[in-house]
């Protein structure tokens, strides 16, 4: 696979944008694959490489809150309140889509995915397009999302035109969904901003989509962000010797361990990755372990996961995500 052209220079990377080529770039959350919103071919070009079905909506990227009208019919209150509050951030807000924006960034939905990443690189790149950036994150569909421009290159080869880098993602997770067009506001995907943070700033609930009934976003199926090996979670280091054996025991070695701390009393044939650290450095360091699992050939990795609290939530999401989506699962 050849290589793309990798820069640093985000108004290069802009003017790119607007002459209708794809560049991935990089976000607080993690590095999204960019075509100009209103470029029908090069956003086509974008679900070809990805290899992502065609309704399955794009995020929309702004370089700033004041752009949020030009791209809704109406702005409901509260994607108001949370996006003066929370943007550049990242949240992104599902909005009535403006009557120009195309189908094939909505797949045809009625609304509209909108965020200001925070960060420096992005909203430079940003500034220098004007109108807005589509992307979705830059893996190839259902895969690990990229944190760094190492990990686009080595998904995306030379199918992406230009890859800025920015150096590695603050955040490590993708952005939280939050859908403003009902009565009351829905968390979609959990993500960079949590749901206290999100009802501190609406001064009222926020509802989190629990996963019954039809998924509510395209792509948010129980099986994604997943690595080759199997993936098997556990809530506590008391956990992971069993499964470890259970795993040794059905033939899925070489089996690895990533937890938040150095765990002790391991078998000598486990391959314990270095340690995740507190919530916000395990979100950060996530998906670059799963690549690196994948890296050393482990057929399993056994991941003590960080509590259900804060950046801890969407952790555990893609965790969940992972583990049911792992190649070397059978499938079900
Ligand atoms: O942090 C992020 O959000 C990253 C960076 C690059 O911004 N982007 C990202 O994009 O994660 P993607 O395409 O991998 O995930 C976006 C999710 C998809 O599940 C998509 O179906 C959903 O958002 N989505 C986008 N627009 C939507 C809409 N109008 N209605 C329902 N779901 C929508
Ligand atoms: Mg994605």
């Amino acid at each position: 696979m050849s290589a793309p052209e990798v820069i640093d220079d985000p108004v290069a990377a802009g003017r790119a944008l607007r002459e209708g080529r794809l560049v991935a770039f990089p976000t607080e959350t993690v590095y999204g694959l960019g075509a100009l919103a209103s470029d029908r071919r090069a956003v086509r070009r974008v679900f070809a490489v990805k290899g992502r079905p065609p309704d399955h909506p794009l995020i929309v990227h702004l370089p700033g809150v004041e752009h949020l009208e030009r791209w809704s019919s109406r702005v409901p209150a509260a994607a108001a309140a949370l996006a003066e509050a929370l943007w550049p951030g990242p949240l992104t807000l599902l909005v009535p889509r403006a009557g120009d924006v195309i189908d094939e960034v909505t797949g045809g939905r009625t609304s509209v995915g909108l965020r200001v990443p925070d960060h420096r690189v992005a909203l430079a790149m940003l500034a220098e397009v004007e109108g807005g950036v589509a992307a979705p994150s830059a893996n190839r569909y259902g895969r690990v999302s990229p944190t760094t421009a190492a990990h686009v290159v080595a998904d995306l080869g030379a199918d992406v035109d230009l890859v800025l880098d920015g150096g590695p993602c603050e955040v490590g997770v993708e952005s939280t969904i939050v859908d403003c067009t009902g009565e009351v506001p829905e968390v979609l995907r959990p993500g960079g901003i949590d749901l206290v943070r999100l009802e501190a700033v609406l001064g009222g609930p926020v509802r989190r989509w629990t996963g019954d009934g039809p998924a509510r976003a395209p792509g948010m199926h129980a099986a994604h962000y997943a690595p080759s090996a199997r993936v098997r979670v556990v809530d506590h280091p008391d956990e992971v010797p069993a499964v470890v054996a259970a795993l040794a025991e059905d033939g899925r070695e070489p089996v690895g361990v990533m937890a938040p701390m150095a765990l002790a009393g391991l078998d000598p044939d486990v391959v314990e990755l270095e340690p995740l650290g507190p919530p916000e450095r395990f979100a950060r360091v996530l998906y670059d372990r799963l690549r690196q699992a994948d890296r050393l050939g482990l057929g399993s990795v056994v991941v003590v996961a960080p509590p259900a609290t804060g950046i801890g939530i969407a952790v555990r999401d893609r965790l969940a995500r992972a583990a049911t989506g792992s190649r070397a699962q059978p499938p079900r």
